[in-house]
């Protein structure tokens, strides 16, 4: 196919006007047109009738707090018991028979989970973790596979006030070491180990070795899941089915404040030390219940729900546990990868679970682009109705692909923009209101106030690119960086004044008011005075026949600031000519967006190096573009791919 006729293919998909809502879908949505009017005239009193859907057990005395900004308290004086609220009130009201998760393990083994049954295991680990002597206010860190416990151990320290600190489980123990003490956690929460990519992979030595490097640990809970050997030390390590198995169901849960804190979230940050993100309890709950029952319209009842995530990542905090928890959601859980046993095993899933809704991130549904369309056709896709998108900016040739070949052309797509920082949604379609444009975040959630501004931190005018600031706190807000208050204010809220938010992210306003993300700030280029972002150039890229993914970095050049350095992975039918494919593709990013954004370098990579998240790691593919030696690796998936990249490449830049 020629390039002029794939970009009006690409054209011609994207009606004019975008893609409205779905008659049937707007009629029956939980939220209409009214509510950003209803929000905006009164934005505390929007999140107080929200907080009213929760059970309190006291009433709050204040909304919010923001007497001493950036350190906000919402619903002050509330009391409430979170996990309470996610189990024990849906069972109180009759609904202990409906199932909370499907869980599907990666070697074909499943377990169903009723919310009566999530309650007396909640309550028993809860009594497992006081007879190890935790007490409210205590960390206990969660090392775990993506198996129930996972989520059972997250409620059982909700439910006794416990601060949880959940580490990915493909983080290494330096790394998990190092969270361990600065969350000072007493103790940690571990498995044998986890299925992943076919075969069992190791935790609890990972947990051996990092205890050797910290301190403070007492006690160590180990779910048996693969039954691979495991050291034991004596006085310190317990099997979950020894101490958790035997415990009474029974357990009277205490109210705690609404600022009482949840959770610590570590985000991978671009320094050596990573920031201890805390969340809290009242306002965290009530905006992530609130956003996960407006922006994927659940209806309890009939929903089953995917949110094809990690609960390692914040993702799976807001919308594997808690928000659908709280809003007596049937939630799907996967312990294992795409490709196992088969490629077409999250479709099998689907077709057998009759999943409603799935969401999940751009790069994953790239690597389906990859695969072709062929695999998910095989099956029977026919029960989805609504597609969610997370965790960077999703090119429109993924949108189109996933609302096609996913979604059937008739799922509406919510891209939602959010950060760990931010507890929940901020930026999103809402399904039954929202005319989609793809690419498009659009606009803030009602009860969210959000603004584009530039380096002086003007509001700039439909049409610019700026930086997307929050200019009022929103109830799921991060409170502090865990023992840092001062890194706190100077990260977020030193840049624009007194009460803004700096989000790290450029933005685009159009001509309708719609934002459009365009990546973290620091992965905006400057070549020669002009702003580009990496994600416009990888989107261009993306649009090409050949090319299934791309990644872009700006590399220091003497003549323009920086230079657009490409690396790009083709297509399984797609042939490497060699310098002929780098001029085409160069030439088609000139066609897309103009003669400055022309990639100085395009290499042809099998692999790009990512975090475990699925972010792409374009420090180190800077680095490879600058001739620098490689800095830290450690939080890439597979740090073997960056040899695979650096063997790859010619040895000098090749120039037209
Ligand atoms: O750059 C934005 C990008 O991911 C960042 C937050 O990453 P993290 O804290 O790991 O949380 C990911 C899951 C919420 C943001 O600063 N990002 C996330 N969602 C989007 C996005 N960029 C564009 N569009 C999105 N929908």
């Amino acid at each position: 196919m020629s390039e002029t006729t794939d970009e009006q293919s690409l054209a011609s998909r994207l009606p004019e006007g975008g893609f409205p809502p779905p008659p049937e879908l707007a009629a029956q949505a939980n939220v209409g047109p009214d509510v950003y009017e209803r929000a905006d005239a009164d934005r505390v009193g929007f999140w107080e009738e929200q907080a009213r859907r929760l059970d309190w057990v006291e009433p709050w005395d204040q909304a919010l707090d923001w007497s001493n900004p950036p350190f906000a308290k919402w619903f002050v004086g509330g009391k409430l018991n979170v996990a309470v609220n996610c189990v024990d009130r849906h069972v109180d009201a009759g609904h202990g028979d409906q199932v909370a998760y499907h869980w599907i393990g990666e070697p074909g083994d499943t377990r169903t989970i009723t919310y009566a049954e999530l309650k007396d295991e909640v309550c028993r680990a809860a009594n497992a973790l006081i007879e190890l002597g935790v007490q409210a206010g205590d960390r206990v860190a969660i090392y775990l596979p993506m198996i129930p416990e996972a989520v059972i151990s997250m409620l059982a320290c909700a439910r006794i006030g416990a601060v949880h600190m959940v580490v990915f489980g493909g983080f290494s123990p330096d790394a998990l070491a190092s969270r361990i003490t600065d969350a000072d956690a007493k103790v940690v929460i571990t498995a044998d180990g986890g299925y992943r990519r076919g075969a069992p992979s190791a935790l609890k030595p990972n947990v051996d070795e990092a205890l050797t490097k910290t301190e403070g640990v007492r006690s160590v809970l180990v779910v048996k899941r693969t039954e691979q050997d495991v050291e034991w030390t004596e006085g310190r390590d317990v099997w979950w089915h020894d101490l958790v198995t035997g415990q009474s169901t029974e357990h009277e849960a205490e109210a705690f404040d609404a600022e009482h804190p949840l959770y610590i979230m570590y985000t991978s940050g671009t320094t050596a030390k990573p920031k201890g993100i805390l969340h809290t309890s009242g306002g965290y709950l009530t905006q992530v219940a609130y956003s996960h029952w407006a922006v994927f319209d659940i209806k309890p009842d009939t929903d089953v729900f995917w949110t094809a995530a990690d609960v390692g990542w914040v993702t799976g905090h807001s919308y594997i546990v808690y928000g659908p928890l709280a809003n007596r959601a049937t939630s799907v859980m996967y312990e294992g990868t795409p490709e196992t046993p088969h490629r077409g095993r999250w479709w099998e899933i689907i077709q057998e679970y009759k999943v409603t809704i799935l969401y999940t991130a751009p790069t994953t549904i790239r690597t389906f682009m990859k695969w072709g369309p062929e695999v998910p056709a095989g099956f029977d896709l026919s029960s989805l109705r609504l597609l969610g998108s997370v965790g960077e900016p999703i090119n429109p040739e993924a949108w189109l692909w996933y609302h096609e070949h996913i979604g059937g052309g008739r799922c509406p797509i919510m891209d939602t923009w959010w950060q760990t920082e931010t507890g929940a949604h901020m930026i999103t379609p809402l399904p039954g209101v929202t005319t989609l444009k793809p690419g498009s975040a659009q606009r803030p959630l009602p009860g969210i106030a959000a603004s584009v501004v530039d380096e002086e931190g003007k509001p700039i005018e439909p049409g610019a690119t700026g930086y997307l600031v929050l200019t009022e706190p929103w109830p799921a807000m991060l409170r502090t960086i865990w023992g840092d208050d001062e890194r706190y204010k100077d990260t977020y809220w030193s840049r624009y004044g007194e009460g803004v938010y700096f989000a790290g992210d450029g933005a685009k306003l159009d001509e309708d008011g719609d934002i459009w993300l365009l990546g973290r700030v620091d992965d905006v280029m400057n070549v020669s005075g002009h702003r580009i972002s990496t994600t416009e150039v990888e989107s261009a890229l993306v649009s090409h026949p050949t090319v299934a993914e791309a990644a872009v970095v700006g590399a220091t050049d003497a003549t323009t600031g920086q230079g657009i350095v490409a690396f790009v992975i083709l297509r399984g039918d797609a042939v490497d000519s060699g310098e002929e494919l780098v001029k085409t593709l160069r030439l088609h990013v000139r066609k897309e967006i103009g003669p400055i954004a022309s990639p100085r370098q395009i290499m042809v990579v099998a692999e790009l190096p990512k975090t475990r998240s699925g972010k792409i790691m374009r420090r180190l593919l800077r680095d490879i573009a600058e001739n620098r030696e490689l800095g830290d690796v450690t939080t890439l998936t597979d740090s073997s791919v960056m040899d695979l990249i650096s063997s790859k490449l010619p040895a000098a830049p090749s120039e037209d």
